[in-house]
């Protein structure tokens, strides 16, 4: 067997000679490999994927993928799902490990455990509230929520496992995005005083006992920082320059901003509401600029505006850092029967995790 390829080989190459090894890679590896892609993939690394989708529809994919190895041009948590949902039968890559999720990050199963802990000292939470995890989360997360009667759900899917879990428990604790919680269970009719924000720095949340007892959703105080950039003041902007123009939003935006736009949803349907207006149409988006800048491109011949929400650019760092150069290293590795950057959740983890994702897909079904 040859020796691993190292990073520093590939790290000076130029994109069209990553290009030129990743056609080649393919056409070798042929149906033993798939390449996955998430639409806020940069376009050099996109144009590579065999399939693209929003977090829901790649799980979906790579639950039903026979390849051999699967290369995940995404961020961590994709990865990890897509080896718990094919039981680590699959090699699933990460070609940089780096590429994780803020928002991810900003809950872990020590905060977790004491959250739900806490929570005890007021009610029983495991007969009265459902642990929902936002599938960008670490998958130890999707773990406690298998092993406490609770369910995982993606943007496209968050109001379906919302009525799921409130029919087998009185309340939720939704984490790591407060938004999706907060957007999804104002659209459910949920007042705003009964989805209550659970700070993980102080005590007990910083909630009071009565606060925790009234909640229907208690909500993390997590959130995207991509998204965090988008303003209601955009919004107002962009209606008074173009009063028939079109707003849509990725739930990951604040209420302000989704309850400003006319349309809401995950980057799947964000693609498929925009390719179905008609010319002369203009939009403005708020999701991450690889999506709306390709999604422009697409739709300028077709006489459709699309426009980016915010003034400044604001990219997905950690999406970013997937690039020609890793893709190239870690497909050339493959080719020489190397494997390097494989994501393995160990089994006491994948299994409850595994549990709660089957629950998402069969909520979905
Ligand atoms: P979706 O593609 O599922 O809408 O999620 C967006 C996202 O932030 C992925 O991390
Ligand atoms: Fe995470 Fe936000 Fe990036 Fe999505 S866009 S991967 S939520 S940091």
């Amino acid at each position: 067997m040859a020796a691993v390829l190292k990073l520093d080989q590939f790290s000076l190459l130029d994109d069209s000679s990553c290009d030129a090894r990743i056609i080649a890679a393919k056409a070798i590896l042929g149906k033993r490999l798939a390449i996955l892609g998430h639409h806020y993939q940069r376009d050099e690394v996109f144009k590579h994927a065999d399939y693209s989708g929003d977090s829901l529809k790649l799980s979906q994919q790579a639950a039903n993928s026979d390849a051999e190895f699967i290369v995940f041009c995404g961020v961590h948590f994709m990865a990890e799902v897509a080896d718990i949902l094919t039981f680590g039968e699959r090699k699933v890559i990460l070609p940089d490990l780096a590429a994780g999720c803020s928002m991810a990050d900003m809950a872990n199963l020590v905060k977790v455990r004491k959250c739900w802990e806490e929570i005890s000292q007021v009610i029983d939470p495991d007969q009265t509230v459902t642990p929902v995890t936002y599938i960008n989360s670490a998958a130890d997360l999707k773990a406690f929520c298998g092993n406490h009667g609770g369910i995982v759900c993606t943007s496209s899917n968050a109001k379906a496992v919302l009525q799921w879990s409130f029919a087998r428990r009185e309340k939720v604790l939704f984490f790591p995005d407060q938004h999706l919680g907060r957007n999804t269970g104002y659209r459910m009719g949920i007042p705003l005083d009964q989805m209550v924000t659970w700070d993980f720095m102080k005590p007990r949340g910083g909630l009071t006992e009565d606060q925790i007892r009234n909640a229907k959703i208690i909500l993390w105080k997590g959130f995207c920082s991509v998204h965090q950039m988008f303003q209601p003041a955009h919004i107002d902007n962009f209606r008074k320059a173009n009063p028939k123009g079109k707003v849509i939003s990725h739930p990951e935006n604040a209420m302000e901003v989704c309850e400003k736009s006319d349309f809401v949803g995950s980057t799947e349907y964000i693609l498929r509401t925009v390719r179905a207006s008609q010319p002369g149409d203009h939009w403005l988006v708020g999701t991450e600029l690889n999506l709306v800048n390709r999604l422009a491109d697409e739709m300028k011949p077709k006489g459709v505006q699309v426009q980016f929400m915010s003034p400044t650019v604001c990219m997905c760092s950690t999406m970013f850092r997937t690039d020609p150069q890793h893709l190239a290293w870690v497909l050339d590795n493959l080719v020489a029967g190397q494997i390097v950057n494989q994501i393995r959740v160990p089994q006491n983890i994948a299994d409850p995790a595994r549990k709660a994702l089957d629950l998402m897909l069969e909520v979905v079904d």
